[in-house]
């Protein structure tokens, strides 16, 4: 007697179908799992075995042998246990195999035949659109999730009893709809918004510039100037999130299993930030079956580090790739994995280990050589992949007491979205988005400095003797400020505030 049951398994972000054959032959009454079943797998048995004893079902007494092809795909989770369970009820004759091998069936069993939400039933509903298949059928915990594929039914089960009657034609379950657009609605209701900030036009200027150009932004500022409320605002002045990112980033959520119950879709840019004793592999991703890490959590949003020098030196570099890329590649043994790892660097640091170089409120204590020191923890290479970096002083107490409201963030970000519309014309057709994607060559063709700004910038790059590669991110800040601007051309005036967001190569003199 034999069943199939069909299912898929994640791997990474990708989703990947999964045939269940039970086989039930003569022989003293045992039960074995092939198909390269990691330990939660394997562990299934006995959930399987459970549950359909409890719920009255019949459990074959003979050599049952269940097969998880293709054998070569690690398969690990709980999400086996229902479609398992589901094949052997076939071979029982509770199912038939007629109804059973139309839908992709996934979830956990507890022992009472419960059905329990798994994780990564987002990319596998997306999957499923293209295998050919009546439907998905899993927790109702997780259907919402699911269910922002349109073009999958996907119907909700909250026991094991309630499949078995959907599969045998005895209860009708209506597929689970979500209003994808009540979901996309609340996008401009910021809990953070840049009014609260007083003061700080200069910061404020240069992440409307990071935001407008999708630059990397390094904030040195004493404790208390305001760096971490500052970082907690930019995402409400990116563009919002298109349908097709906000699927991408949710991707990235359902597969770590951190999807909140009541969201079946992230709507919003995401914010991460890490403290700094995390780990490499916590913040790039890792694991034996490797889970993403926070940069793949921060994918099309935000990612804020705060205290930048107290980071690992590996967990730093390990920062390099993705910032170049926009994705992490996890190598293990058996199996190479890419999560997507776009986002907006912000890192903060202090001007120094006691944090009041600068301040006008307080004396630093530190000696010259631990300031060095202290500034030499973040590598060259790290620091030249951050575009501008900025001092941010603390605002006296006087003016912080005066409350006057600052610009709010919905009218910055309408300057942000004009200055991106111009950014995705000019590299139409090309593979990058935005000018801080631009290559030197790039930078020939798309960055037309006027004959005076040409020569303002020379005789500045000489006075600070600019290394070529700053006298480039200076360029590139620059297009971005003309952008902003409505110019196509790069004018003196763009190139002198460019200029102010080179603060560490300002500090050389
Ligand atoms: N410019 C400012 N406008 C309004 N509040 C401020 C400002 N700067 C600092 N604050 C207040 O000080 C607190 C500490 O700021 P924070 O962002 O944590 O500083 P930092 O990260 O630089 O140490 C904030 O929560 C805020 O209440
Ligand atoms: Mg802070
Ligand atoms: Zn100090």
């Amino acid at each position: 007697m034999l069943a199939t049951s069909k299912s898929g398994v994640v791997i990474g972000i990708k989703a990947f179908p999964i045939d269940i054959e039970v086989d039930i032959s003569p022989g003293l009454p045992s039960f074995n799992m092939v198909g390269l079943p990691e330990g939660t797998v394997r562990e299934s048995r006995e959930r399987v075995r459970a549950a359909i004893k409890n719920c009255g079902y019949p459990f074959p007494t003979q050599k049952i042998t269940v097969n998880l092809a293709p054998a070569d795909i690690k398969k690990d989770g709980t999400s086996l246990d229902l479609p398992i369970a589901c094949a052997i009820l076939c071979t029982a004759d509770v199912i038939t195999q007629d109804s059973l091998k139309k839908y992709c069936i996934s979830g956990e069993l507890s022992l009472d035949g419960t059905v329990k939400p798994t994780r990564g039933v987002l990319p596998l509903s997306l999957a499923v659109r293209n295998w050919g298949l009546n439907g998905y059928l899993l927790s109702g915990h997780n259907a919402p999730e699911a269910a922002v594929v349109k073009e999958t039914n996907v119907y909700p089960v909250e026991h094991l009893s309630q499949i078995v009657g959907f599969l045998s034609g005895s209860l009708d379950i209506e597929p689970v709809s979500v209003d994808l657009d009540g979901l996309f609605d609340r996008q401009e209701n910021w809990v953070s918004d840049f009014q609260d900030v007083i003061g700080q036009e200069h910061a404020k200027r240069a992440l409307e510039v990071a935001a407008a150009g999708g630059h990397n932004v390094l904030m040195i500022g004493p404790p208390g100037s305001g760096k971490t409320m500052l970082a907690k605002r930019i995402a409400s002045i990116l563009p919002p999130l298109t349908f097709e990112e906000s699927l991408e980033t949710t991707t990235i959520y359902s597969v770590a299993g951190l999807l909140p119950s009541e969201k079946a879709l992230i709507s919003e840019r995401p914010f991460c930030s890490p403290h700094h004793t995390i780990s490499d592999a916590g913040l790039i991703g890792g694991g034996a079956i490797p889970k993403p890490g926070q940069v793949s959590l921060a994918h099309n949003g935000v990612l804020f580090l705060d205290e930048l020098p107290e980071f690992k030196k590996n967990v730093l570099e390990g920062l390099r790739q993705p910032i170049e890329d926009g994705r992490v590649t996890i190598s293990r043994a058996n199996i190479t994995l890419s999560f997507p790892a776009d986002f907006a660097l912000i890192a903060a640091q202090n001007p120094c280990p006691c944090g009041h170089l600068g301040d006008s409120r307080n004396r630093c204590s530190c000696h010259p050589a631990h300031i060095m020191r202290y500034r030499n923890r973040i590598s060259g290479p790290l620091l030249d992949r951050i575009d501008i970096q900025i001092e941010v002083p603390a605002v006296p107490y006087s003016e912080l007491n005066s409350a006057r409201a600052g610009e709010p963030s919905s009218s910055i970000r309408v300057r942000v979205k004009k200055a991106r519309k111009i950014q995705e014309n000019r590299f139409s057709g090309l593979k990058i988005h935005c000018n801080s994607q631009m290559s030197s060559s790039d930078l020939n063709s798309f960055c037309t400095l006027s004959q005076e700004s040409r020569v303002f910038l020379e005789t500045v790059s000489k006075k600070l003797s600019l290394s070529a590669r700053a006298f480039h991110r200076i360029i590139k800040i620059a297009r971005t400020i003309a952008d902003l601007d409505g110019s196509s051309d790069i004018h003196q005036n763009h190139i002198a505030e460019a200029v102010q967001y080179r603060s560490l190569d300002r500090a050389k003199i």
